[in-house]
């Protein structure tokens, strides 16, 4: 599904100098490299503020807790995700509430939003958390329109955006705040456990500087109850190292879904329409944006014997997400049952992430394609 060695072999002299710099500067908790890349970061992303952290997990609630979600405040997010675009909003002692998904992008549909804005808990709505899943932005024309009109902060979820965009702007500068994770497994990758909060508000990036380090404004002086979420020196020197090759590796990425798209039309496989039927629906990028394809996700009606088939076939592929979150055990007390939102748990039955990353090759990607021709035809 992933081969990371492919990116480090080359990059392996720079990565251990990098490394080096640290250990000579023993600047292991936030500190000159993370300095360095949070200025980097900021300029390639067009953003203002770029603050360096834990993970992404403690981005987002970083993120919420600077734009002070807490009790009383409800946040909308999606259903369709990874587990910390809800339970960050938890942390951050909010109410999550949920509104289903678009099925021709899978992100949070505007319009299920607005149903719940209008709808018995919409008054306590203080925020949406769109997340840009897959890579692929959340439908900002519609979100930046609700949130001035109903005075909501917008809190990205870009975890797995890096280098996506909406129009003239970059995920990570659409919204008031946002989250990005440096999970290895994400387009740009930390060597363990990173993230990053973005904003354009001064105030914010100084409430997220405060609240990443226990709420300290001044040494030993606690202002609010924040968090020990800093990003280390280690992290801040790989980051930085391999923000001189992002733009590269997005680009492969994107000639990458460019070539499954061409394979898959070549096998006569490539449905259109919202659903499949006898084959797949290919995902595709929304006009007047860029998707950064963290994943290249299809959807198939037999998903699951396809999976099993391929991995028979010693092909790699993913379900991102095989559960919505409404239906996992921990999310129970959100007061949601199987059915609430149709489109997600759909989706939850028929998506696939095939495998994609820069180093990819031609006949790797023949060879994925094959396989799945051979077991739908
Ligand atoms: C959409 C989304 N949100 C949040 C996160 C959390 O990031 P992390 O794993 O760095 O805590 C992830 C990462 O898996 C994610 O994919």
């Amino acid at each position: 599904m992933l081969d990371l060695k492919r990116q480090y072999e080359p990059l392996q002299m720079e990565l251990l100098e990098a490394l080096g710099h640290v250990l000579q500067t023993q600047q292991f908790i936030l500190g000159e490299q993370v300095n360095r890349f949070e200025r980097s970061a900021a300029s390639h992303l067009g953003v203002s503020h770029a603050l360096g952290c834990s993970s992404g997990t403690d981005a987002l609630w970083l993120a919420l807790a600077a734009a002070e979600i807490g009790h009383g405040t409800s946040v909308i997010t999606t259903p369709f995700s990874f587990f910390a675009s809800v339970s960050s909003i938890l942390r951050a002692g909010g109410t999550a509430l949920l509104a289903d998904i678009d099925p021709s992008t899978f992100n949070l549909s505007a319009k299920a939003v607005e149903q719940v804005l209008d709808g018995p808990k919409g008054k306590g709505v203080q925020a949406i958390l769109p997340v840009h899943l897959y890579g692929q932005c959340a439908d900002w024309a519609a979100f930046s329109r609700l949130g001035k009109e109903r005075g909501l902060k917008l809190v990205e979820d870009a975890a797995q955006a890096w280098g996506a965009e909406w129009g003239a702007a970059k995920a990570g500068g659409l919204g008031d705040i946002a989250a990005f994770s440096f999970y290895p497994t994400k387009n740009m990758s930390a060597a363990g456990d990173a993230g990053m909060v973005t904003t354009n508000s001064a105030e914010l990036a100084e409430r997220v500087r405060m609240l990443r380090q226990h709420g300290m404004r001044r040494r030993y002086y606690h202002d609010e109850i924040g968090w020990n979420t800093r990003m280390d020196g280690f992290q801040g020197a790989v980051l930085e190292v391999k923000m001189r090759y992002i733009d590269g590796w997005n680009h492969a990425r994107r000639t990458a879904a460019k070539r499954y798209h061409a394979l898959f039309h070549a096998t006569g496989l490539a449905e259109t329409g919202m659903y499949p039927s006898h084959g797949v629906i290919l995902p595709h990028e929304v006009a007047g944006s860029r998707h950064a394809w963290h994943q290249y996700v299809i959807r198939t009606r037999k998903r699951d014997a396809l999976r099993d088939f391929l991995a028979i076939r010693q092909v790699g592929s993913e379900i991102y997400y095989p559960l919505p979150l409404h239906m996992q055990d921990a999310l129970k007390n959100l007061g949601y049952r199987e059915g609430d939102f149709p489109e997600a748990e759909r989706a939850a039955h028929e998506v696939l992430a095939l495998p994609l990353f820069p180093e990819l090759r031609e006949d790797e990607q023949q060879t994925v394609v094959n396989a799945i021709a051979e077991f739908l035809s």
